[in-house]
């Protein structure tokens, strides 16, 4: 029976939404397994500049400093996008990351049982899709030295810069997951041309060969994995790349799992703090709407349990209602096909709500 206190950072967009559909379904896990959940609103992105004119204000780092993990929801919007502004909304989430130290940001893309429809490619390509990503998060062009366009406007730029330490601890982290899953992993990367490519290619294959021996290593350039991605995404089981290509690749993958609204991601560090939340941004032609799919939070919740608070049981509970709903026919619009039951982001919560405590409850 734990108590644990988290640090809730709706953000803008749909990001309240479905944060109050995670909320719910992790209320309903408490309820059932006897554990608190305290949870602690804080303002980041948008919301946070129009409160106080900083995208990460200092009390949200003290809220989750004090917390034991972080739920968030997106941030970002048409409102904030101007490219002269002085503070961005997302500034906020990297700033987070960064104050964290959050390095590694896992990002699993199962494709469910009654989902291997919901995609645009062939049900035969998506079946039984397992994968890991997991992205370096700290590093990289997000955090290189750089340049913004001066008075003239006329140069600007961003610099990929990797040290030995950076790459080791996150290729570390993927090869102790894919320890415990199918023993595979595959590092991607751009090592026919860039520097940094070559410095990861050449640490990822010391750190597997001294210390994971039983690891089966592949690498492969960026552009091939992007088409392999789509071609034959079942061979993959864990991924390690750097922070620009495991943002674009994994965008990529949410079509095998049927919607970006279905992914969810934990980015994690040295210690138990954690950050959760889902891979889709803040979607605001959707916002307010109740349109918005929050399986992708709803399952950062779940990965909040297993990760920051060791619970696997609840956050299996978790997934095991999450494929329950979908194979029970409940769609949100963006993984409707026509004949399933199409509702709301608030329905598709209570749904799963139901099922855990209808399943759980001693
Ligand atoms: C993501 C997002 C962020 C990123 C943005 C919002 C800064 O695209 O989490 O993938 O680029 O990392
Ligand atoms: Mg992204």
């Amino acid at each position: 029976m734990g108590r644990f206190m988290i640090a809730v950072l709706p953000g803008d967009g749909i990001g309240p939404e479905v944060i109050a559909e995670a909320l719910r379904v992790l209320e309903a896990i408490g309820h059932c397994f006897g554990h608190r959940f305290e949870f602690h609103e804080a303002l980041i992105g948008g919301a946070a500049i129009d409160a106080t004119g900083s995208p990460l204000p200092p009390e949200t780092l003290e809220r989750c400093r004090r917390s034991d993990a972080i739920l968030l929801g997106a941030v970002g919007g048409p409102k904030w996008d101007d490219p002269t502004a002085p503070v961005r909304p997302e500034q906020g989430l990297l700033g987070l990351r960064k104050a964290f130290d959050l390095f590694a940001n896992l990002r699993p893309v199962r494709v469910f049982p009654a989902m291997v429809h919901a995609t645009p490619l062939k049900e035969g390509i998506v079946r039984g899709v397992d994968i890991l990503f997991v992205r370096e998060l700290t590093g990289g062009l997000y955090f290189g030295p750089r340049q913004e366009a001066g008075p003239d406007g006329n140069e600007a730029y961003d610099t990929m810069r990797y040290t030995r330490p950076e790459i080791e601890r996150v290729v570390r982290l993927a090869a102790r997951l894919a320890q415990g899953r199918r023993k595979k992993l595959t590092s991607v990367d751009k090592a026919n041309v860039l520097a940094a490519s070559r410095l990861w290619r050449q640490v990822t294959e010391a750190v597997i060969r001294r210390e994971f021996p039983a690891l089966a290593l592949e690498h492969i350039l960026v552009d091939a994995f992007a088409m392999h991605l789509i071609r034959r995404p079942a061979v993959f089981d864990v991924v390690v790349t750097e922070n620009m290509f495991g943002d674009i690749l994994t965008d990529e993958a949410a079509v095998l799992a049927g919607s970006m609204g279905m992914l969810p991601s934990a980015s994690l560090g040295e210690t138990p703090l954690g950050l959760f939340e889902p891979v889709h941004g803040s979607a605001p032609d959707i916002a307010g709407r109740n349109l918005a799919n929050p399986i992708g939070a709803i399952l950062s919740g779940a990965l909040m349990l297993r990760y920051s608070f060791g619970l696997e049981a609840e956050a299996q509970a978790i997934e095991r209602a999450v494929e329950a709903v979908l194979a029970a026919g409940y769609r949100t619009p963006d993984i409707a096909d026509g004949e399933t039951c199409i509702v709301g982001t608030r329905e598709m919560g209570e749904a799963i709500a139901r099922y855990i405590l209808k399943e759980w409850k001693g």
